[in-house]
């Protein structure tokens, strides 16, 4: 097989073990996964009880336009239905515009750590990566200007930031747009903006209308609890937006998803309530980081970077132990901290018990 030569050294995703095969393999009656940012209250009740009453024809191809769907979200962030571009998770959407923009001879930007699909999407197309490492765990916008030249086309923003959770500086967004060619599309990534609260953030969705080369990734999986579905979406001009849907494949999206998706649209005052709980709950993280003198990013998101004694890997390995799935800041370009979902209040008073273990140095006992 004559494969592309960039996939030699490259891997598969690897995604961490499952609450089954953990509770197998240490005996644990109860597991509790802190390691996909996922929403730990699960979708509103009114979208779990449509998910179980839904009657579709599964013959049938879904709506590949997603027309519905993509009515309801036009109108409710004020843009054209043609600005919208739909995916099977955000995570498509990338691919999709590595696609269309990256290949040989050209180059993209990235911080770096930030979120590792960027980087994997743009490989494979055979475009070279350039990073620019985080400041304090936010994007250093002047290095990232430095590092244009005439060969890049795509620039990723990740705000809040995967794995550091912090959220880019609106004002300074707008400074580096102002300063970027017009033929560069610039990616800002807000997989978590539901669970924003800095008062001092401006919606990106206008940026889309005052630069013409913008596009904004949002998603149904974290706060709208449906990354079971793969429903994610793009705001973008209507002329970019109609080249990265040339490139998506026709029934890219699933009919229960898109219902679901339409129907999540209206429990705002579930999605609320997930960002309120997720704060209190954040500040307990803040909190026991303090109390126990462990630096933590400022996370506008749904889960924190969190330092730990020692290896990150030895230290998920023992919290995993106890039941607590979190993911090692090893794996994710953060050495000395894992990275951990905010859950409830149970949840977390849980995953605290069994830091405290392992500060303590206590090993689990069976
Ligand atoms: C920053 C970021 N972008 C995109 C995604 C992909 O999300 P999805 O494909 O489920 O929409 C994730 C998932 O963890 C993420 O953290």
């Amino acid at each position: 097989m004559r494969w592309k030569a960039v996939l030699e050294g490259m891997t598969p995703y690897k995604p961490g073990k499952s609450i089954e095969e953990v509770k197998e393999l240490y005996n644990l009656e109860e597991v509790v996964k802190l390691a996909s940012n996922e929403n730990p209250y699960g979708a509103a009740p009114a979208v779990q009880n449509q998910l179980a009453a839904a009657t579709i024809d599964p013959e049938v191809y879904p709506d590949g336009y997603a027309s519905k769907l993509r009515t309801k979200m036009a109108e409710r962030l004020g843009v054209e239905e043609e600005a919208l571009l739909f995916g099977s998770g955000s995570d498509e959407i990338i691919v999709i515009i590595a696609r269309a923009l990256l290949g040989p001879g050209t180059n993209t930007i990235m911080a770096t750590p930030t979120f590792p699909q960027y980087a994997h999407a743009a490989k494979i197309e055979g475009a070279d990566i350039k990073e620019v490492p985080l400041i304090d765990g936010q994007h250093d916008l002047e290095g990232f200007l430095q590092a244009i030249d005439d060969q890049t086309t795509v620039i990723w923003l990740c705000s809040p930031n995967n794995p550091t959770g912090n959220l880019l500086n609106s004002q300074a967004l707008e400074g580096f747009l102002e300063k970027v060619p017009e033929n560069i599309l610039v990616v800002i990534d807000e997989a978590y903006y539901e669970y924003i609260v800095d008062e001092k953030y401006e919606n990106t969705i206008e940026l889309v209308e005052k630069y013409s080369n913008v596009i904004v990734l949002r998603t149904f999986s974290k706060a709208y609890g449906l990354a079971g579905f793969r429903i994610g979406y793009g705001v973008t001009r209507p002329d970019i937006a109609t080249n990265l849907n040339t490139v998506r494949s026709p029934f890219n999206v699933t009919t229960l998803g898109l219902m679901l998706a339409e129907m999540s649209l209206e429990e705002e005052a579930f999605i609320e309530k997930c960002r309120q709980l997720n704060r209190e709950q954040m500040d307990r993280f803040i909190q026991y980081a303090e109390n126990n003198n462990l630096h933590m990013f400022d996370s506008q998101a749904n889960f924190v970077l969190l330092e730990v004694p020692g290896s990150a890997d030895e230290a998920a390995e023992k919290l995993l132990q106890r039941g607590y799935i979190v993911r090692s800041g090893d794996a994710l370009g953060t050495p000395g901290y894992i990275r951990v979902t905010v859950g409830t209040d149970r949840q977390n008073t849980g995953f605290f018990e069994a830091f405290d273990a392992l500060l303590a140095g206590v090993d689990l006992v069976k």
